[in-house]
């Protein structure tokens, strides 16, 4: 993990050695974040239904969005990251869920239409647009129907906004365009807020 990497004009392997990083961190604040990710997760669960649901997870970090996937009675759930540190914690503190190395934009390990749920969860506003449309058609090739994205919505607080600084993230970008990426890829989109920033878009496939 040289400290090169952070001045890379490489995005993924600067993001990457910025997660690798932060895994402490990420790691400590995963039993809070599971609580606020519960109250996204309950309105999921009644906007498309989670239980018996296989559901994968791009980006996921310490595992806790994926984990309260499972909380909510999903079938199988994996996760995937970039980050070895990231995984390394997630597997220790979720092992009802399974984990495995991927980059998002590129995930040949997973066949078309073989899982009820793909979602990501903060993480496609922190690269460029050409980026998250290939993770967006990856999401979309692998989901059977449903595809779900918790992310930055409205106003984003002011800690998170120097976070997404440090990152050098295309937060702002993403909150004005998003919807419309998401329109020009998929059949269906909405939108609900879910307070504190943040919202859920849910995306439908045709693949059914
Ligand atoms: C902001 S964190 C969010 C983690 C988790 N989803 C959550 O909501 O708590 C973004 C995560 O996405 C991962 N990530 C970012 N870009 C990625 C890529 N191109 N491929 C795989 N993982 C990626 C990072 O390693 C990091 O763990």
């Amino acid at each position: 993990m040289p400290l090169s990497d952070y001045f890379s004009k490489d995005a993924n392997r600067r993001a990457k050695f910025i997660f690798n990083l932060i895994a402490p961190v990420y790691a400590g604040v995963d039993t809070a974040l599971m609580k606020h990710f519960s109250r996204a997760a309950k309105i999921v669960d009644a906007e498309i239904g989670i239980r018996g649901k296989s559901v994968l997870d791009i980006g996921t970090g310490t595992g806790a969005w994926a984990a309260v996937f499972k909380r909510k009675g999903a079938g199988r759930v994996h996760g995937i990251d970039f980050s070895e540190k990231m995984l390394v914690r997630s597997r220790k503190k979720h092992p009802e869920v399974s984990f495995s190395n991927g980059i998002a934009e590129n995930l040949p390990d997973f066949d078309d239409n073989s899982f009820d749920i793909v979602t990501a969860s903060f993480v496609l506003h922190g690269v460029k647009k050409d980026s998250r449309k290939k993770m967006l058609l990856e999401m979309q090739r692998i989901s059977k129907k449903h595809v779900v994205i918790h992310d930055f919505s409205g106003k984003t607080p002011l800690f998170l906004r120097f976070l997404e600084f440090m990152e050098k993230s295309d937060y702002k970008n993403f909150k004005i365009n998003f919807c419309e990426e998401l329109k020009s890829l998929f059949f269906e989109v909405e939108k609900t807020e879910t307070g504190n920033g943040s919202g859920l878009y849910f995306a439908t496939t045709q693949n059914e």
